[in-house]
């Protein structure tokens, strides 16, 4: 899509809006009723499982971690060799660039129907409803999907700080992907082997409180175009949603320096719907801000995706085609963000009631 044949409308700056001290919520930001935070149940008491890397892949470790694809698709790491200073640093880093004003994070602008820079991605109309977030959104692996234009040059130590966590955390990605080929039965090498030299991009999303935080969403359900994501979230407030396989939503409690991982739409085509893509959102706070540092970790562009034959069976047979990545790459960041939709793509014929993901017996309270 041509950046010129999009017309996003009037968007406005959530930060400089925070800023004028308002108390009402412009109308584009404003959700209908059914797609409010509390338009669904919200399921405070659960947890996600929280996996200690060093321990795997010793038995119990990795069927705790087998259990949490299956069950959540979701799970929080500890013990998972960065370095916590790393992550604090890259954290102060990014709230720092946030708090510049306004002018200067416009030196790294997201065009229209863009995917990089500073700005709101994934607004294609003049009607759409809008997130009450800010991005920085940036390429980083492989070199060639990198734009160092648009990589700030302040706060200091920015870039030199993204450098040294994006390496890290793909390494902790490499790990992780072979673990769970483990949990499903395969050579630990399976899904690094397949994806060739791995597509990697980082997302910092900053979420400003919010006046009238029930009528907003911080970013809108979806699932993640990945083969893995981590999230690294500021101990500030919770804010990240999970839909559980009831239907509710189960907010990710942050663990100081604990990294939430969620499997991405590749893995769920790999295993023909072993694991799911689970979706997930962001709600915002009236007193606090919010931050949180995302990794997209996905096969090189030119792989060929479909079900691995181990997957499919009488019992389960092939639910998905075979398509190029890099097609359904693009596919992803030209959609709005709208829960499980995107992977209607891949889709063969969707079994009655999956529409959009949702839990068919399902009811909203
Ligand atoms: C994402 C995402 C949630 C959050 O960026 O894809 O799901 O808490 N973010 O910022
Ligand atoms: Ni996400």
């Amino acid at each position: 899509m041509a950046a010129a044949e999009i017309k996003v409308g009037q968007v406005d700056d959530v930060q400089e809006l925070h800023r004028t001290g308002l108390t009402t919520v412009p109308d584009r930001y404003i959700r209908d009723g059914d797609d409010r935070p509390d338009g669904d149940s919200v399921f405070a008491l659960a947890h996600i499982p929280v996996i200690d890397v060093g321990e795997l892949p010793r038995g119990d470790e990795l069927d705790k971690l087998r259990l949490a694809c299956e069950e959540w698709g979701f799970f929080q790491v500890v013990n998972h060799g960065i370095a916590h200073e790393l992550l604090d640093e890259m954290e102060k880093l990014a709230r720092e660039f946030f708090m510049l004003p306004l002018g200067e994070k416009e030196k790294y602008p997201m065009a229209p129907g863009g995917i990089q820079g500073y700005g709101h991605a994934f607004v294609f109309s003049e009607d759409q409803k809008l997130d009450w977030c800010n991005m920085l959104a940036l390429g980083v692996e492989p070199a060639s999907i990198r734009q160092p234009k648009l990589w700030p040059t302040s706060p200091a130590g920015f870039r030199e700080t993204l450098e040294a966590y994006s390496a890290e955390v793909r390494t902790l990605c490499g790990t992780l992907l072979a673990h769970i080929a483990e949990t499903l039965g395969l050579a630990p090498a399976t899904f690094g082997d397949m994806f060739g030299e791995a597509v990697q991009a980082v997302r910092m999303n900053f979420y400003p409180p919010c006046p009238r935080p029930e009528l907003v969403m911080g970013l809108s359900a979806h699932s993640d175009g990945s083969a893995v994501t981590v999230l690294q979230q500021d101990m500030s407030c919770a804010g990240l949603q999970v839909r559980s396989k009831a239907g509710a939503w189960v907010p990710v409690h942050p663990v100081p320096h604990a990294l939430v991982v969620n499997l991405g739409d590749t893995l769920e085509v790999l295993t023909n719907g072993r694991y799911k893509s689970v979706e997930h959102r962001a709600v915002v706070n009236g007193e606090q801000d919010r931050l949180s540092v995302v990794t997209f970790y996905a096969p090189a562009y030119d792989v060929e995706l479909g079900p691995l034959p181990e997957f499919v069976t009488d019992e389960t047979p092939c639910r998905y085609r075979r398509f190029n990545h890099g097609e359904y790459s693009r596919h992803y960041v030209t959609s709005r963000l709208e829960g499980k939709k995107t992977l209607e793509f891949a889709k063969i014929n969707p079994p009655a009631g999956e529409h959009n993901g949702t839990v068919p017996e399902q009811t909203s309270t």
